[in-house]
């Protein structure tokens, strides 16, 4: 992806998130110099292979496992310090070193302990099937002017005030629900006192780090978290999440100019997965979801919930594609369906009697839709060592062929297993 031509490039999730982005993220790594997360939390669960060994990060951009890559946390993050903490303190005993190559926007907002609070004992959080973690309180407090940023911790009587009014708050909206669970201010100070020491030190203007970075020359990926369905504006609303996933959102999180970003490479899944509540076009019959769950060990990194598994959605993936103006396609996980007798993709939607191609804005019209499938043969051979396009069996290679076809941009990498090398690039 990078070239003399493209410095800056996005990595984005083109269907409902888990598309396999932590591991392009890895592989691209090798040539950046700097990885940037743009949005969402610890929500997020990017999963990387090594050797024996499998990192989960929830937060930190995967280009840290590369050592001489330096990333970043950007302003459309919110912050967990504590996650953030526990995950660094892993990366250590892993024996990757963090010191003086990880930095977090002093604009960050950060997720407190009633943010957390109010997602786990809210109605509506757990009619969407949220992860609990606080990110859309969190978003809340930020779009409503009233939320608490890293830089905040640099004032302490700023700082009092702003977590005593949000704690208040939170209390108020925690009687609401009818919880008997209550926030308490003086524990996030004493919290935010504590975890500020370690805090503090890697705060920096994140946007003006990486614009001088642009101007030297530097290779810059920057990193989206979940994926484009679940974007607040673009997605499945109201079965989002609250930020902006999709490569607009890569230059307002990160502080840079959207001309400053020269390619667009999308994750696909080789099917569609999704967790948490809402709709899914193909979801499969519980048989064979249950079958692609456990070929493709759909789990989530974060929760460890279940997740549906469908067929590939080309209505989804050309829809992500436009909105995101993605450059480059990178397939994942193709492996998972080599011993599939039948593959399908949906080419479109069928409705009262008419055909759609393209995703509706209103999702209650995805309940009476029934999804138009083109059938291929499976490939029943595995595609675990093909290092090559030529390498894959023709029947899978026909089914990456059509997948490019229909979803019109294209694909640059198929990664057939978890491992680093386990990528094929066209
Ligand atoms: P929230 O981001 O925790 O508010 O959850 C909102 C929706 O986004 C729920 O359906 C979650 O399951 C989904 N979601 C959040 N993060 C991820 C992710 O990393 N992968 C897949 N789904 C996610």
């Amino acid at each position: 992806m990078f070239s003399q031509d493209n410095r800056t490039v996005v990595v984005v999730g083109a269907q409902w998130g888990d598309e396999g982005k932590g591991k392009l993220v890895d592989v691209l790594a090798e040539r950046a110099d700097w990885v940037v997360r743009y949005q969402g939390g610890a929500n997020a669960g990017h999963t990387v292979q090594i050797g024996e060994k499998s990192f989960v990060l929830h937060q930190i951009p995967s280009g840290i496992l590369h050592p001489g890559v330096r990333c970043a946390i950007g302003n459309g993050v919110v912050l967990d310090p504590e996650t953030l903490f526990t995950e660094i303190d892993e990366l250590v005993h892993d024996g990757i070193d963090v010191a003086g190559r990880l930095y977090v926007s002093d604009r960050a907002h950060l997720v407190l302990p009633y943010h957390k609070l109010i997602d786990k004992e809210s109605k509506l959080s757990l009619s969407l099937g949220t992860t609990g973690r606080g990110i859309g309180p969190a978003y809340e407090d930020k779009i409503a002017r009233r939320g608490v940023r890293v830089l905040d911790i640099r004032n302490p009587p700023r700082l009092r005030e702003l977590v005593e009014r949000g704690t208040e708050r939170a209390n108020a909206q925690l009687a609401g629900f009818g919880s008997t669970k209550r926030a308490d201010a003086e524990f996030t100070l004493e919290l935010l006192a504590k975890l500020g020491e370690r805090l503090l030190p890697l705060a920096e203007d994140v946007g003006l780090m990486i614009h001088r970075a642009q101007k030297s020359g530097a290779a810059v990926l920057l990193e989206g978290a979940q994926g484009s369905l679940l974007d607040v504006d673009h997605g499945t609303y109201p079965f989002v999440t609250s930020s902006s996933t999709t490569s607009g959102g890569a230059a307002t999180g990160v502080g840079i100019a959207p001309t400053s970003i020269d390619a667009v490479l999308g994750v696909v899944k080789a099917y569609t997965t999704r967790v948490g509540t809402g709709p899914l076009p193909t979801e499969m019959d519980e048989e064979m979801g249950e079958r692609v769950r456990k070929l493709g060990n759909e789990f989530g990194a974060t929760t460890g919930r279940p997740r549906r598994c469908g067929w590939f959605d080309a209505v989804v993936v050309r829809y992500a594609t436009r909105i995101n103006g993605l450059t480059d396609v990178a397939v994942t996980k193709l492996d998972v369906l080599d011993t599939l007798e039948k593959v399908a993709i949906c080419t479109g939607y069928e409705c009262d009697g008419d055909v759609f191609t393209e995703f509706p804005g209103d999702i209650s019209m995805l309940d009476r839709v029934t999804p138009r499938y083109e059938w291929m043969d499976g490939w029943r051979q595995s595609t675990a060592d093909a290092r090559r396009i030529e390498e894959l069996p023709s029947a899978a290679r026909a089914y990456v062929d059509r997948l490019q076809e229909l979803i019109e941009t294209r694909i640059s990498y198929v990664s057939v297993g978890t491992r680093r090398d386990q990528i094929i690039g066209l």
